[in-house]
């Protein structure tokens, strides 16, 4: 997400040394192992110990797939957005591990009929891990295929029993400067309003695609990839997968969101993938894919919704994409 630079170019010396992934993951797996042999819970790991790259249990395969090339897992964790630890790309995967992921509470209010601050391992507990792979699109204009490990929000939400008065979802990320860098006043966290918060309609957070993100690639999520649980919306641009969600809160009226908030101008409430409706500094039309485009490789077409048209474009029919991008 930029404010003031144009959409960043992706330069091969960017990309983290694959021998140092291999052998970390060398290492988790033998870790892995040691921890499986305790494992009880059909959710996670057993409370307390679920740390990136240990194995997840039981995650069913899913008729979630896409006929495209999974994007590799170093560069799904070494090239993030998540601005609480710096605007550069390669800074959440040297700085997040300062996060601590358990224990960790979530809190749910608002119009709801069971209220409450759930244990994070209590909240994912009834729930049975599913991968599914998606395409996560930013509006910076690259791509990524991402085998997801997860379960749908709308589960979730009937668990809390929302009353009538819910129209919205806001989500809220962690707020904790000392753990999270970019959180302290400056311009290392991009100089957004903290904490993060981002918002759903009821029927988008209902919908059968969208889903809490516990872990990638069959394993514990990285820190840098939003631990221990964020949501993506694979129709949406990717600033709408908030990280680290400590706070569900069921409201009526549209809530705030943080990069609407940042740049009006530039960034809706919606935020709906539509290549038609270029963001006012650069083309929504195409996209680069990490892994594998570089600055000299044809880009590829961005479909409407993000390749999800079909599933999700009655849920704004009748509203102007144009205004409500
Ligand atoms: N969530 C929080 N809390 N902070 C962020 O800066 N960035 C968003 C989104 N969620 C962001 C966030 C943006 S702009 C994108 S593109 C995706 O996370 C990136 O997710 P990834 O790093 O797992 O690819």
């Amino acid at each position: 997400m930029l404010l003031i630079k144009q959409a960043p170019d992706i330069k091969n010396s960017e990309v983290t040394d694959k021998e140092f992934f291999e052998q970390r993951r060398q290492f988790l797996q033998t870790a892995a192992t040691a921890v499986a042999a305790t494992v009880v819970a059909p959710g996670l790991l057993v409370p307390g110990t679920a740390d990136a790259g240990e194995k997840l249990q039981n995650v069913r395969k899913t008729a979630y797939q896409l006929d495209e090339k999974l994007t590799k897992y170093k560069d799904i964790t070494s090239y993030n957005n998540f601005y609480e630890f710096g605007t550069d790309k390669r800074s959440p995967a040297k700085l997040a591990h300062k996060m601590k992921t358990r224990p960790w509470t979530i809190t749910v209010e608002g119009e709801v009929a069971k209220p409450g601050v759930y244990d994070i391992d209590d909240f994912i507990k009834p729930h049975a891990l599913e991968e599914r792979v998606y395409r996560l699109r930013c509006v910076e204009a690259w791509s990524m295929i991402v085998p997801w490990v997860g379960f749908p929000l709308a589960d979730v939400i009937k668990r809390f029993e929302p009353n009538s008065r819910a129209k919205y979802v806001q989500f809220v990320t962690l707020y904790n400067p000392e753990q999270m860098p970019g959180q302290v006043k400056g311009l290392f966290g991009g100089g957004l309003d903290w904490p993060y918060v981002e918002g759903l309609r009821m029927d988008e957070a209902m919908h059968p695609l969208t889903i809490f993100v516990v872990g990638l690639y069959g394993e514990v999520l990285p820190n840098q990839n939003g631990a221990p649980i964020r949501l993506v919306v694979p129709w949406k641009y990717g600033f709408k997968s908030i990280k680290s969600i400590v706070k569900m809160r069921f409201v009526e009226q549209q809530p705030p969101t943080t990069w609407n908030k940042a740049g009006p101008r530039e960034y809706g409430f919606y935020s709906n993938v539509n290549p038609k409706v270029n963001h006012p500094r650069w083309s929504q039309s195409h996209e680069r894919r990490i892994g594998e485009d570089n600055l000299f490789s044809p880009k590829r077409p961005t479909p409407m919704f993000n390749g999800y048209a079909d599933q999700v474009a009655s849920l704004y029919a009748g509203m102007d994409l144009k205004k409500n991008y």
